[in-house]
């Protein structure tokens, strides 16, 4: 796996009041200890997130967001800026996952919009890109994943490689149960860094971490990492049960 240290990252998605994610995030710090030998990353919602990291203070786990908006300030009701993120304890945003494209018609484009205003404000991105279950049935996964990668992806200003994160997440296997297998993950990652080459150069693509996601459990995420270009996993569900998500990260380490 190179010079690339893994990252697990738990997406919690709309689930966890305040004082439940605080609850969540100080058991799983109890947990994960002082390791060093994976990176952590956790996304509870907007609502939990100042409190999440005044629990998180003491330990190594990274705190992210699950979007933003690209703007810096302005009159966008219900949206939050990069400067607001970074001021509630955020390194990292979740940018692009699907069920945004899905339900709230995200596009290419906006991904583009969102992870450049996040760089610019120090902010990680951690893009996510995935093909349907029609689109794979249809053998268009690499024409779909081409596209996400070029439009998303574009003029991104990349310092070094760990501004960056990509993750592969097939919309077929998220919430279901059905995981890639390490071979069709492989497969994908390895056509994402071969893109990430053609981008950045095949020095910074060799250091980006590309995560896998969609139905990443105890008993999965070993051989999804054994594989040489999947730098780690993000996981939804079973990042929500801290004593389920710290196996997972034992696994990844
Ligand atoms: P699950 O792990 O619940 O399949 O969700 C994956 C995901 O969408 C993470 O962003």
């Amino acid at each position: 796996m190179s010079q690339r240290k893994p990252l697990i990252a738990g997406n919690w998605k709309m689930y966890k009041t305040g004082p439940e994610a605080e609850a969540t995030a100080s058991r799983l710090a109890e947990l994960v200890g002082k390791d060093e030998s994976v990176d952590v990353m956790i996304a509870p919602p907007f609502t939990a997130l100042a409190l999440v990291d005044r629990v998180l203070n003491a330990s190594p786990i990274a705190l992210g967001a699950q979007n933003l908006h690209w703007e810096a300030e302005g009159a966008f009701t219900g949206e939050i800026s990069p400067d607001m993120l970074k001021a509630a304890g955020c390194t990292y945003v979740i940018i692009g996952h699907s069920e945004r494209r899905q339900y709230f018609g995200e596009s290419d484009e906006g991904v583009n919009r969102k992870a450049k205003a996040a760089l610019a404000n120090g902010l990680k991105p951690v893009i996510c890109i995935g093909e349907s279950e029609s689109q794979r049935d249809a053998d268009e996964t690499f024409s779909v994943l081409d596209k996400q990668v070029r439009l998303g992806l574009e003029g991104l200003p990349l310092r070094g490689p760990e501004d960056l994160v990509v993750a592969y997440e097939p919309v077929w296997a998220i919430g279901t149960g059905k995981t890639a297998t390490k071979d069709q993950a492989q497969e994908v990652h390895a056509f994402i860094r071969k893109q990430l080459a053609h981008f950045f150069g095949q020095d910074m693509a060799a250091g980006i971490r590309i995560l896998y996601g969609g139905s990443v459990k105890p008993d999965n995420i070993a051989a999804l990492m054994a594989m040489p270009d999947i730098d780690g996993g993000l996981v939804g569900g079973a990042s929500l049960k801290p004593e389920i998500f710290a196996e997972i990260i034992q696994f990844g380490a």
